[in-house]
């Protein structure tokens, strides 16, 4: 018999951060060491974690592929599968399928500048090219990270965002809207496309990765090209609703593609091929 696509890696929960009060990061590790041995992904990929009796999710895999022995996601609490995922303690086991999707193509960057703008919860996907991309640092020129937030409360990973401030060679901006800063508030106010404009970062060899809410997506791609950067040298990762994974299903089509399969990584070139609803 052939293997079974659908069965899950167990994997156990080895440590949660909560991030927020309602986005939590999940440390996994492989409860079979042959399997761990197996396993590799590359950034941008993605899997379907599940909560057995309850029903699969996709999320990214937020660490980077230079971190071996485990892997992590960051999830919001949205609907069924997430609450019981949150439910989750240290110590359980939880299914995990993957990796699936294609990938950012980093080894194609080797030289060149990385500018990383991301808002709210759609920071893990880019967290994980970060990572990978901080452990190869002497690939890259400049690494400029702008993200932001609804508030203070909002911002996801706040330990590696210090740590990322900390570090001489990137440039870290982080922002929250107005009205959402602390007394103790030192980064900037505003929405994330003012304040990239702002920071006008350069666009001459420089790849640019953007992952956020639709309207921050619809206001950031002017900016983007107004600095100079082309829609083939902007890459995002899209979030259709999937079941299979595995391009099986069709939930996931869009126009021509499957996200699934030919994504969830795509440039902006791509994404304007696509049909006008999306
Ligand atoms: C490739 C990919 C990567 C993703 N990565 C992450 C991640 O790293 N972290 C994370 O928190 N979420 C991520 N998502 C979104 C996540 O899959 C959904 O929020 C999640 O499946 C909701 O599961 P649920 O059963 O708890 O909610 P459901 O009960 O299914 O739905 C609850 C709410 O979430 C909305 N929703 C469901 N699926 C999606 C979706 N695919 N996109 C947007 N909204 C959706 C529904 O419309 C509803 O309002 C990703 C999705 C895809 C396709
Ligand atoms: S999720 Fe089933 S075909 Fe893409």
């Amino acid at each position: 018999m052939g293997k079974n696509e659908y069965k899950p890696y167990l994997m156990r929960i080895a440590e949660i951060t909560e991030e927020t009060p309602d986005v939590n990061t999940f440390r996994l590790e492989f409860t079979n060491e042959e399997e761990a041995g197996g396993f590799s992904f590359n950034a941008g990929q993605f899997g379907e974690y599940s909560v057995f009796g309850e029903g699969e999710s996709t999320f990214c895999i937020a660490s980077s592929p230079t971190r071996k022995g485990y892997i992590e996601c960051t999830f919001r609490r949205a609907g069924r599968v997430t609450k019981a995922l949150a439910a989750r303690e240290v110590g359980d086991t939880i299914g995990f399928r993957g990796p699936y999707g294609n990938v950012f193509p980093i080894g194609d960057w080797k030289g060149k500048s990385l500018l990383f703008v991301s808002g709210g919860i759609a920071l893990p996907p880019l967290r994980c090219v970060i990572w990978n991309a901080l452990d190869l640092r002497e690939d890259f020129k400049d690494i400029t990270i702008v993200y932001g937030a609804r508030s203070v409360q909002d911002l996801v990973y706040k330990k590696e965002l210090e740590e990322w401030r900390a570090k001489p060679d990137i440039t870290l901006i982080t922002t929250v809207d107005p009205g959402g800063e602390t007394p103790e508030w030192k980064g900037e106010i505003g929405f994330v496309p003012t304040v990239l404009e702002k920071a006008a970062p350069a666009s001459a060899d420089t790849i640019a990765l953007l992952c956020g809410p639709p309207i921050m997506i619809k206001l950031t791609l002017p900016v983007l090209s107004a600095l100079g950067f082309s829609p083939g040298n902007i890459f995002t990762t899209l979030e259709n609703r999937m079941k299979c994974g595995i391009g099986k299903c069709g939930r996931c089509n869009v126009g021509k593609y499957f996200v699934c399969k030919d994504g969830p990584v795509f440039t902006f070139a791509q994404v304007d091929e696509l049909p006008a609803e999306y």
